[in-house]
Formats: structure tokens, C-alpha cells, sequence
């Protein structure tokens, strides 16, 4: 048994020095520790020897196991790594260049303010309605009571298509497409793309608004107050306000929330035109006529609405001075939020 086990670690020694690979190496691994292999089969010849010699005889037999798989493992690892490094040079790769770093996307400034809007509404409980950017006259102005040849439509110079469509020129088409879908009480939110022909440094051709709509019974002008002083907060942090009478035809009374500006706090700045503030929103009482277009008794209902330009509240939340950084999609701008 002894020679057996001494010849054997000879035949191991002179031939793990001749292999080249780590494939012919794993070859004399299977010939040596494998199932049918030298080692294994030293140990199955151990109950052939006598009892009293077996103890010292089966750990001669384990420590050659050990060392051969030492041996093995050392110079697969040694045998690994030469493999590897001729196939890189052999492809003409330098592992010690420089990698390139990978590109990383971040969301825009413009759907991340979106993404705020919605989630402070939804926590108030208005669902998100959604639909055309392509509209017929009749929901982006008659039914929200301004006719033909009413004055508004000049404040929005419109994109018009053919057979009395257009683009959108605001949001607010969708209070009436909300309302003939659906019965009241309800608080609704609509978001997306508007369209006017306008064009200079605050001003883009398109542009995003959101829309919003609560009717119910016994719906009062301190319920929009409630509501959009919350989420004014919840935007831009508890600052001094006001809300200024305005003009909107689908609105009576209407009016404009101004918050203090965000970057002067009222001292007046190039931001605020020097008047210390910022207006952020267009509201009111729904008028009655815009519930008579959708048969809604307004005896019995009322509701306040309210419209917010999306990149003007981006604009003022990341101090950005130019509309039309937000539509050139250069990376170096937006890499920064
Ligand atoms: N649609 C208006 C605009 O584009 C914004 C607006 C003002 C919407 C008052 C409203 C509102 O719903 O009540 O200028």
C-alpha cells in the first residue's frame, strides 16, 4: 500500500508539471481525485489491509488527497489568470484604461412638478381625468361660456384646424367633458399639453397646465381657499399670499392667487417684476351658465375651479429663467435635476 501511495503522488508530480491548460488540468483532476480515479481508488482498497495498520495507512491516503488538491487548485488559479490575460491582449484590451461611465436618466423638471401636482391633489381625494390635446371649439370655449365673437378669445390666440377643431389652448375643455361623463359630487384634476401662439422667453408655443374641478352642494368660496392655500403650502412651503379679483368667463367670481416670491420673499426682484409677488393660479366659482352646458341644476349645485400654468410653477421652483431650456432637452441642463 505504501508504494501504491508513493508511486502515485510521483506519477501526480511529473505529470502536473507538464500540463499547459486549465482543461488538461482538469483533466489529471478527474484522474486522480475523479470517482474512478487513483486517489479514490486507493481508498477503496483500504479494507484490504490489515486492521490494525488501516488507521495510519487511511491517513496517508487523505493527506495525499489533500496535498494533490492544493496542488490543483493553486495552479488552475495561476494557469485562470494567464489564460485571461493572453485573450485581453490578444483583443487588444487594456484592463488598467479608464472605464466609461454609464449614462443616467433622471426625470424631467417638468413631469416631476407633474408628478408633485398629482400626488398633493390625490391626497385630497381628486381623481386625474385625462383627454384630447386635439379639441372641438365647442369644449375648449363655447361651453365654457365664451362665445364666437366674445373678447376672451383674444387673450388666447389659437392654433385653429379644420372642421371647428383646434388645439386646446387650456385645460379647462376638460371640466366640461368631466362633468357630461359624470354625476356630481366630484374633484377632478387634469393635466397635460396647451397650445397658443405665443413665443418669447416666459412664453412657449406649447406649454403644460392643469386643470381643477369640485362640484357638489353647498361648494363656497372658502372651499377653494381651504383647498389651494393646502396645496400652495404643500408646493412652495406657508408663505404670505393674497388673492387678487380677476376675469375668467367660466369663473364668476374669479380671481388670481399671488403667493410672496419665492426669491426676493417681497423685496422685490427681476423674478417678480419688482412687486414682491408671484402669481400661481387662475380660480373661481364655477359660473352657472358653464352648469347649464352640461345640465347641472345650478340651483341645486356649485363648485370652484382653478388652472395653474405647470412650467411657470417648474420655472419658479428651480429658479429657471427661459421657458424654452425646458423643451431643448440639452442634456448639461437637465443632468441637473
Ligand atoms: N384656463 C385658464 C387659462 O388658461 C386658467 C383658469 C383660470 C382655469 C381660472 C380655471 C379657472 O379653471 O377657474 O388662463
Amino acid at each position: 500500500m505504501k508504494e501504491l501511495i508513493e508511486s502515485l503522488w510521483n506519477d501526480f508530480q511529473s505529470e502536473s508539471k507538464t500540463t499547459k491548460d486549465s482543461k488538461s488540468l482538469d483533466e489529471l483532476r478527474v484522474k486522480f481525485l475523479g470517482k474512478k480515479g487513483g486517489v479514490t481508488n486507493l481508498l477503496k482498497q483500504l479494507s484490504k489491509v490489515p486492521m490494525d495498520e488501516r488507521p495510519s495507512v487511511g491517513a496517508q491516503v487523505n493527506q495525499l488527497k489533500e496535498r494533490i488538491q492544493q496542488i490543483l487548485t493553486e495552479r488552475m488559479n495561476s494557469l485562470l489568470t494567464n489564460e485571461n490575460e493572453r485573450k485581453m491582449q490578444a483583443e487588444g484590451i487594456d484592463p488598467t484604461l479608464p472605464g466609461t461611465a454609464p449614462n443616467v436618466g433622471t426625470l424631467h423638471p417638468v413631469s416631476q412638478v407633474c408628478d408633485q401636482i398629482k400626488s398633493i391633489f390625490l391626497s385630497m381625494g381628486f381623481f386625474i381625468a385625462d383627454g384630447p390635446e386635439v379639441e372641438e371649439e365647442y369644449y375648449n370655449f363655447e361651453a365654457l361660456n365664451v362665445p364666437q365673437h366674445h373678447p376672451a378669445r383674444d387673450c388666447q390666440d389659437t392654433f385653429y384646424l379644420e372642421n371647428n377643431q383646434l388645439l386646446r389652448t387650456q385645460t379647462s375643455p376638460m371640466q366640461i367633458r368631466t362633468m357630461e361623463k359624470l354625476k356630481p359630487p366630484l374633484k377632478m384634476i387634469a393635466l397635460g399639453k396647451v397650445f397658443r401662439r405665443d413665443d418669447d422667453i416666459t412664453h412657449s408655443p406649447m406649454f403644460h397646465q392643469v386643470e381643477g374641478l369640485v362640484v357638489d352642494e353647498n361648494v363656497s368660496m372658502s372651499d377653494l381657499k381651504g383647498t389651494l392655500l393646502l396645496f400652495s403650502d404643500m408646493m412652495f412651503g406657508k408663505r404670505p399670499y393674497r388673492f387678487r379679483p380677476h376675469y375668467f368667463p367660466f369663473t364668476e367670481p374669479s380671481a388670481e392667487l399671488d403667493i410672496q416670491c419665492i426669491f426676493c420673499q417681497g423685496k422685490g426682484c427681476r423674478v417678480c417684476k419688482m412687486s414682491g409677488w408671484l402669481e400661481i393660479l387662475g380660480c373661481g366659482m364655477v359660473n352657472p351658465k358653464v352648469f347649464d352646458a352640461v345640465k347641472y341644476d345650478s340651483e341645486r349645485y356649485t363648485g370652484f375651479a382653478f388652472g395653474m400654468g405647470i412650467d411657470r410653477i417648474a420655472m419658479l421652483r428651480y429658479g429657471i429663467n427661459h421657458i424654452k431650456l425646458l423643451f431643448d432637452s440639452d442634456i448639461r441642463f437637465l443632468r441637473q435635476f
